[in-house]
């Protein structure tokens, strides 16, 4: 493990590597402790360099077995070998060369997940980003692309599947037990889209015959006996296929395509080029067992790896600091794959929830940091929301400022000037500056500049001239290493509503550009006046979220009910509950925090009702209209000196309010959904589900009873149903003798499957209260508890820090002593988790001051632990900072 304090990386100080690496062949003989590797490395010197400049290759923890220069010994004075790296000194100058480098892993006690490590009798790899060089000496960044052979051989009745990147090129007996298989990638790639899997699975097989009439076989790789629950990821591989070349123009390039899925591993997937890995939980599903959320999941998630073989393969990354590049452009293409598949409008609702409760608080936590970052220390620390989901906002902006078609040019050059080529963020937005004429300069600030911009707005109406201004003012808060900010390009798709609920077709515009219904706000201020307007306007601002920007609309509260009553544009309406509702919801907690309590708004609720009945909208919509504001969203928009235990108090509060009013809205809600006979994991099923367990939520309230709970629990036929039941009863009714009962339940029927215990984990650690400690303690004593398996982890620990405010930010600080003396714990095994799991502790300056020292303290007490990895201590350090 590295434990260096991590030296820190620039973008600035990019340059290529000195020798060009033409082919790799790659000798794996597997053993569980002593696997050897043997890599055969083709190199030049690149043209222009300095002729006496040594090869230098990275490691780690590596020991060096052997090494070989054209296949003769080299001298010990000719080469220095460290476990971080190896050295080659006086290399030919222009002609090629061959570095055989022999290497013995022990994939075993890889308890980090990276590199080559063991899985459940399995052999298995990670090499994203920097694992290739735990199996290898080698060039172990994404610019240096190869073709690259791979030999495994191992012990056959264990190991009757052995499988890496490309086409299979054949195999054979090797004598004593063991056989061997041969693999080639055509396609020249980088070393984090390595990837070996050999061990004994099942498989589903299928296959896709591409655009152009060539056929691919399609394999999933999972533990014997769970074939049929591969059947869903197998379905949505096929449609992932088919829509990526009928809207993206991209066609599969291998005569195979595999996904293993594994059960021990750091991540959701990995895209390895023809060999994806997947988290076991995002592969598997049937009724019995999934959620309808773990099927949009697995869409979603088998669609960006696929997706990845073209954005992030094909062309991949300079550097690390690219990362967005390939990951945020891939984001926005599973979101709009989801979107296609689904009900947009409900998609787009739940990606703005996810953004505005995970990425807009890392951007305003010490965390922050561009999308494209220009320094890390660690690389895995910035696998974040941010990389991720702003990226993905920022090039569908690209989409929103040049229109669907120029979006679509701009796309297709891209693919066809950067082919095989490791590019840059610069090279992707020249694209779309090339096929549009537009100057994107000004726009690229999107990448540099750290921040939820804050857009402020206010609009007055001329009757007497028949006008309408709107000022608008724009405001990037400062972020780590970034005092002063740009002002940014903003596309803030808008609409002027009439009072006849018609849209106004403004005589002219003045004072910003404006294309479509898009407004483009460009500088800190602007006033923009819309002449031959009737009457005063209704204004609808940033529709379909088209900025991920806060906005602060000083609005009329009785424009804001009426788009939430009659915006055609479905986002904007469930925008507008949601600005009702978080008022109400701030000041029910400011009450509760004073001892006292508030009421609501009847208009909130009304709304909020008027939705829920409103049979002409989709269920799912209806049921993302009933999910209030979380606890999380209340505390970012109280902003400071919060106290989580006042906030779920004033929620409590105000849900009890909706369910007491609604009651009957609720009852007729309820159950609804059992109507429709047969599970189907649609999207329309999945909708009417969420709507009716959203409704037995809230009776759950009205009646303060888990007699209605308890009996959908037994009724369920579905795990939709099942743990939506069961949430409700351990949240609502911990103490109640149906809560145990079903609790025991459910562990009994699901004992034997890891993922749905997972859930059963993490609906305990959710339970709200200052118990759940000692339950989340409890639990981990439990016999399904196993700290080495990183989902068990995180469904229970991970799900305690991030997702239980109140349990987890108890007053006297013992969740944060706790989170301290697991994140040391989890560190030892695999830094990698637990630098991810700390991160729950990014906004605690917004603590009220009580926690906010306990959290202190718990912070110091890691950043003072010796031994600690580069990935838990830069995670510490830039949170206490
Ligand atoms: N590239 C993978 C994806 O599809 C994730 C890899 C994460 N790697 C890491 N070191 N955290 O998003
Ligand atoms: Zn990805």
């Amino acid at each position: 493990m590295r434990t260096d304090t991590g030296q820190i990386v620039y973008l600035a100080d990019y340059r290529p590597t000195d020798f060009v690496l033409e082919r790799v062949d790659l000798t794996f003989e597997l053993d569980p402790q002593n696997t050897k590797v043997e890599a055969r490395l083709i190199f030049h010197r690149r043209e222009g360099t300095d002729t006496r400049a040594p090869l230098v290759l990275d490691g780690d923890e590596l020991n060096l077995g052997g090494l070989l220069l054209d296949q003769n010994g080299v001298p010990a004075a000719q080469f220095t070998a460290t476990p971080e790296s190896l050295t080659i000194r006086d290399l030919p100058e222009s002609k090629p060369f061959e570095i055989t480098v022999t290497t013995f892993i022990n994939p075993e006690a890889n308890t980090q997940l990276m590199g080559l490590y063991r899985a459940g009798g399995l052999y298995c790899t990670q090499c994203e980003a920097e694992g290739f060089r735990r199996i290898t000496y080698f060039p172990d960044r994404p610019d240096v692309l190869a073709v690259y052979t791979v030999n495994i051989i191992a012990d056959k009745a264990a190991n009757p599947l052995l499988l890496s990147n490309g086409n299979f090129l054949g195999g054979a007996g090797y004598g004593e037990g063991k056989h061997f298989a041969a693999w080639f990638d055509p396609h020249p790639k980088p070393s984090y889209l390595f990837a070996l899997v050999a061990g004994d699975l099942g498989v589903v097989e299928d296959s896709f015959t591409t655009m152009s009439g060539r056929d691919v076989a399609l394999k999933i790789y999972v533990e014997h006996g769970k074939e049929p629950r591969a059947a869903y990821a197998m379905d949505a591989l096929k449609r992932s296929m088919k829509w990526d070349e009928e809207v993206f123009g991209r066609e599969y390039d291998l005569d195979i395509f595999m996904v293993v899925a594994v059960s021990d591993f750091n991540m959701g997937a990995m895209e390895n080029k023809g060999l994806n890995v997947f988290n076991d939980k995002y592969v598997l599903a049937d009724p019995e067992t999934a959620t309808d959320a773990d099927y949009a999941n697995i869409e979603a998630i088998i669609a960006h790896e696929y997706f990845h073989n073209w954005t992030g393969n094909r062309i991949t990354c300079r550097d690390w600091f690219q990362l967005c590049l390939k990951e945020g452009l891939t984001v926005y293409r599973d979101h709009e794959f989801s979107a296609d598949q689904r009900s947009r409008a409900v998609k787009r609702i739940a990606e703005v929830r996810h953004l505005k409760s995970e990425q807009f608080p890392e951007d305003a936590g010490p965390l922050a940091h561009p999308v494209r970052p220009n320094k890390y220390r660690e690389i895995n620390n910035f696998y974040t929301t941010t990389v991720y989901e702003k990226g993905s906002e920022v090039t569908r902006m690209i989409a929103t400022i040049l229109g669907r078609d120029l979006f679509k040019k701009g796309m297709d050059l891209y693919f066809e000037r950067h082919d095989g080529e490791a590019a840059t963020v610069e090279d992707f937005v020249k694209c779309f500056a090339d096929a549009s004429g537009r100057d994107l300069s000004q726009f690229s600030l999107w990448y540099e500049q750290a921040g939820t911009p804050l857009v402020t707005v206010s609009g007055a109406y001329d009757a007497a001239k028949s006008s309408f201004t709107l000022s608008l003012e724009q405001a990037i808060p400062a972020t780590p290493g970034q005092a002063t900010k740009e002002p940014m390009h903003i596309p803030l798709r808008y609409a002027l509503i009439l009072e006849d609920g018609s849209e106004a077709k403004p005589v002219s515009i003045s004072g910003a550009e404006v294309t479509g219904d898009v407004l483009h706000l460009t500088e800190r201020a602007q006033t923009v006046t819309f002449t031959g307007i009737s009457s005063r306007p209704v204004v609808s601002l940033n529709r379909g979220f088209s900025a991920p920007v806060n906005l602060h609309f000083e609005q009329p509260m009785a424009d804001i009910a009426n788009i939430a009553r009659y915006e055609t544009d479905l986002f904007a309406r469930w925008q507008a509950l949601t600005d009702l509702a978080l008022p109400n919801l701030t000041r029910a907690a400011r009450a509760a925090q004073n001892g006292e309590t508030a009421t609501c708004d009847p208009a909130f609720i009304d709304a909020l009702l008027a939705t829920a009945r409103d049979e002409s909208l989709e269920p799912a919509f209806r049921a993302q209209a009933l999910a209030v504001p979380s606890e999380n969203d209340i505390a970012r928009e109280l902003g400071g000196n919060n106290d989580p235990d006042a906030i779920f108090a004033g929620r409590l509060g105000v849900l009890g309010e909706i369910a007491r009013t609604g009651i009957d809205t609720f009852r007729s809600l309820s159950g609804a959904a059992k109507a429709n006979g047969a599970f189907s994991p649609d999207a329309a099923s999945a909708g009417r589900r969420a709507l009716s367990n959203a409704a037995l939520g809230f009776l759950a309230h009205a009646e303060d009873s888990p007699a209605r709970a308890a009996e959908a629990f037994a009724a369920a036929d579905n795990m939709t149903d099942l743990s939506a039941a069961l949430t409700i009863l351990s949240h609502r009714f911990p103490e109640a003798a149906e809560t145990t009962a079903a609790l025991a339940a459910f562990e009994q029927r699901f004992a034997s499957n890891a993922l749905v215990i997972d859930k059963w984990f993490a609906i305990q650690a959710t339970a709200p209260g200052k118990d759940a400690l000692d339950r989340v303690r409890k639990l981990m004593e439990s016999a399904h508890f196993n700290a080495k398996n990183p989902n068990r982890v995180r469904a229970l620990v991970g799900t305690f820090a991030f997702a239980n405010a109140t349990g987890f930010n108890r007053a006297d600080g013992e969740g944060y002593a706790f989170l301290a003396d697991q994140i040391l714990d989890i560190d030892k095994r695999n830094p990698q988790l637990a630098a991810r799991i700390l991160t729950a502790m990014r906004s605690w300056r917004s603590l009220e001051p009580v926690r906010a020292e306990h959290a202190r303290r718990a912070l110091v007490q890691i950043e003072r632990a010796t031994g600690l990895s580069t990935d838990t201590r830069d995670i510490v350090e830039r949170t206490l900072k």
